[in-house]
């Protein structure tokens, strides 16, 4: 494995280039399986790029910048164990420089759920996102559905910029109980770990009703909102429709996604499950078409 400690190294990415298409998984470190899993998804289409960088831009002022775990021996390790062709370490100067004045500013999409709660968060992601794009080059890029938003925000970006690249989505890695893996459940002491568990209940209380023949949205939010009565804090318990993230007006149909926001203790958590609901029934879908498709 190639560990690029800088952007001056970049070019050592031309001994990946034309072994099949070259696969970019970009990540902020502090590794779990279910960054894993997108190396894994990647490896078997080609040589894989994996990033890590702690994206200043992408946290407000107040959230966990400096808090956020930083394990770059044990990432790189686990990278190494998960066939990664190459790893790509830039610093700050190297993504931003000493102006940075240029940002992508995220569309639509980002307009509610977390882009609501987290001002500039989406504008933060699809800047350094593009810059990655534009600094590896790959042919295919692959993110985790377990950040539905940010999925369907950077699909918009790609679509909108006529970027050349493939995005696929990632399944979310869930522990044994259901809770999906985070980076930010390091922050979870034992009894803030039990209560964090609220967030998969709830979208499982949601998947059911809507299972169960309920298609009103407000009834199956309102039962997510009440299922996650454990945690400190609801940002969010909703409905919405798929891929553009509106309110739907009208009975749930189509794809739709489930998605809840919440504080326990000192983490802010996310999770989501999209679901695909038509008169056949209701089944879990993939995020992204271009997933759908392969
Ligand atoms: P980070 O939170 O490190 O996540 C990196 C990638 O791993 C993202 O695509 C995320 O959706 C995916 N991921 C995280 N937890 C997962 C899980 N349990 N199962 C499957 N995939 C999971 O997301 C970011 O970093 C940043 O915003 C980034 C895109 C790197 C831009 O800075």
């Amino acid at each position: 494995m190639m560990v690029l400690r800088g952007a001056a190294e970049l070019s050592a990415l031309g001994a990946l280039r034309g072994a099949g298409p070259l696969v970019l998984v970009p990540t902020m470190g502090a590794l779990h399986e279910g960054h894993l899993s997108l190396v894994r998804q990647g490896a078997s289409l080609g040589p894989v790029v994996a990033t890590i960088f702690v994206n200043p831009t992408q946290f407000g002022p107040g959230e966990d910048f400096d808090a956020y775990p930083r394990t770059l021996d044990a990432d790189l390790a686990l990278l190494a164990g998960a066939s990664t062709a190459a790893v790509f370490v830039p610093s700050v100067a190297d993504m931003y420089g000493a102006a940075g004045e240029v940002t992508v500013r995220a569309g639509r999409r980002a307009a509610g759920l977390c882009g609501a709660s987290r001002p500039g968060h989406f504008d933060g992601v699809l800047t350094v996102v593009a810059k990655l794009f534009g600094m590896v080059r790959p042919d295919i890029a692959i993110f985790g559905s377990k950040d539905a938003q940010q999925c369907l925000v950077i699909e918009q970006m790609v679509a909108d910029l006529r970027l050349p690249v493939t995005l696929l989505d990632a399944p979310t890695v869930r522990e044994p109980d259901g809770m999906a893996m985070s980076s930010r459940n390091r922050y979870l002491g034992a009894a803030d770990r039990e209560r964090a568990l609220c967030l998969s209940r709830a979208l499982a209380a949601g998947r059911d009703l809507v299972a169960a023949g309920e298609r009103v949205p407000a009834v199956v939010e309102r039962a997510m909102r009440s299922a996650l009565g454990p945690a400190d804090a609801v940002d969010y318990a909703v409905v919405r429709n798929l891929p553009e993230l509106d309110e739907g007006t009208g009975p749930l149909a189509g794809r739709v996604l489930l998605a809840v926001a919440a504080r326990v203790g000192p983490a802010r958590l996310i999770d989501n499950v999209a679901l695909r609901v038509d008169a056949a029934g209701v089944e879990e879908t993939r995020l992204l078409a271009s997933s759908t498709r392969s």
